[in-house]
């Protein structure tokens, strides 16, 4: 039994006994910029459309506000973490520190589900703005080949999904490094296309499409918060950069909390332009945003933001197949996965094996599952590690090895379990479906672990 919890030391990780020592470049400025780049993708750019319809009406609003403070929350508590402990590998790190090995392998395999679900939603919100885009030149590609399996609706495969999920990877198996100054432009792609969207949307705001306001009471503002959650993600990923921060107890909180901040008052500005320019019913369609600036009759300026969509959607896939498959090599090299995830091309220097096997899975799932089922999917598995890393903090305080002087938690350890019950709250409101799914997942890991990773472990 007593193997199940054996913990990985403090001193070892930060002495780094790999001898592979990171260069130290990145400051405040540097990993907002990193952060907002992970954060902005398909969650702005259709979920306030499809859940002002569906769940929430125009108080989706308050939807993304809820939504961000339980994102406020973990983010916290992720920033003590990254602040006390900056080596890479992020809640699956933390998890080995103060949990020990099963809870580290149980965060591990939420986010290999985190990162390849994301990737896979990003891909088909990234397929119906390119769908649009091309509409708007004339080229039309045949509905049976754009959207998930569902012969009822007449839609077979998404063809534009997996064709994106497959390049990505293989420009991640050249070994392309996501270069700062690449993320940078991309980034500035991105934040402008969606103040384009604001600045030219709030002029067509007509107040009378914010009523009623709330159609779906506050139940349905609430099931919406569970799904725009979605939009928040990839906040942690800013937690992976630990080791190449310069002064990394100050400048990961920082980063952390400030690109959830951007990113809130980015989602926040669009859901009120957006509802208030079409009725909430009539945005239930693939690329809102661009979709109600065409219904004013800009059309110019629609297929601009079209294009900024698409370009910006692309680093989010980017980043998180990056991540997972970082992961898989991370969790396969402590020897919780067969060792061939941890064969390194010796030619591009990247864990090509990995990142196929990888890639080839998350573009069958973008081919055939729809975004929504994708998305919701997602949310399980992050709030899972979430609430993992929300009440580690209480455990973390107790490790008397971990080095003081960092970023704190305020309130503690009041903020820590609100955190943690709002993570939980959350999980509640999403569907049964997503419940069984991820069920099975789990399942899945645990007899991985059971048969493979317990007794190849490093720690053995
Ligand atoms: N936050 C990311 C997005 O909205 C996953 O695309």
């Amino acid at each position: 039994m007593s193997n199940l919890f054996r913990k990985k030391h403090i001193h070892e990780l930060l002495n780094n006994t790999s001898g592979v020592q990171l260069k130290k470049t990145l400051g405040a400025f540097d990993l907002i910029l990193l952060g907002v780049g992970a954060i902005v993708g398909t969650g702005i750019f259709i979920l306030p459309g499809t859940v002002a319809a569906s769940h929430s009406g125009p108080a989706i609003v308050f939807s993304f506000l809820i939504a961000a403070l339980v994102c406020a929350l973990a983010a916290m508590c992720y920033s003590e973490f990254s602040s006390s402990i900056p080596v890479t590998g992020s809640a699956y790190t933390y998890g080995y520190i103060v949990y020990g090995e099963l809870v580290a392998w149980f965060v591990g395999w939420a986010l290999v589900l985190e990162y390849g679900l994301a990737a896979a939603s990003v891909a088909t919100g990234w397929s119906a703005y390119l769908v649009s885009l091309l509409e708007g030149l004339n080229i039309t590609i045949p509905a049976a080949l754009s959207g998930p399996f569902n012969p009822g609706g007449g839609t077979y495969v998404n063809l534009p999904a997996i064709i994106i999920v497959l390049m990505i990877s293989f420009l991640l198996t050249l070994g392309i490094q996501e270069s700062a100054k690449i993320n940078k432009i991309m980034v500035f792609v991105k934040v402008g296309v969606i103040l384009l969207f604001i600045f030219v949307g709030v002029f067509y705001v007509k107040p009378e499409n914010w009523q009623p306001f709330m159609p779906f009471g506050f139940e349905g503002v609430l099931a919406g918060s569970a799904l725009v959650f979605f939009a928040y993600l990839g906040f942690d990923a800013v937690s992976s950069a630990a080791e190449e921060v310069k002064n990394p107890q100050r400048n990961l909180p920082i980063g952390i909390i400030g690109s959830l901040l951007v990113c809130s008052v980015l989602y926040i500005s669009v859901s009120l332009v957006l509802t208030g320019i079409a009725p909430y019913t009539d945005l239930n369609v693939s690329n809102p945003v661009s979709y109600v600036i065409q219904l004013v009759g800009q059309d110019w300026i629609a297929g601009v933001i079209s294009l900024g969509a698409v370009t910006g959607m692309m680093t989010v896939i980017l980043v998180m197949i990056y991540g997972g498959s970082r992961l898989l090599f991370a969790l396969s090299r402590d020897g919780l996965l067969p060792k061939i995830m941890y064969k390194v091309n010796p030619k591009h220097n990247t864990p090509v094996i990995n990142t196929w096997i990888f890639g080839i899975i998350i573009a069958f799932c973008a081919g055939v599952i729809p975004l929504a089922r994708l998305a919701e999917l997602v949310n399980m598995g992050t709030l899972i590690a979430f609430m993992i890393v929300s009440l580690g903090v209480i455990f973390l305080r107790k490790n008397k090895d971990i080095p003081t002087g960092g970023y704190k938690v305020p309130l503690f350890p009041v903020l820590p379990i609100v955190s943690f019950l709002a993570c939980l709250y959350l999980i509640v409101q999403l569907s049964v479906h997503t419940w069984i799914a991820c069920g099975v997942w789990f399942i899945i890991g645990l007899v991985v672990y059971f048969v493979y990773g317990r007794k190849n472990s490093n720690l053995n």
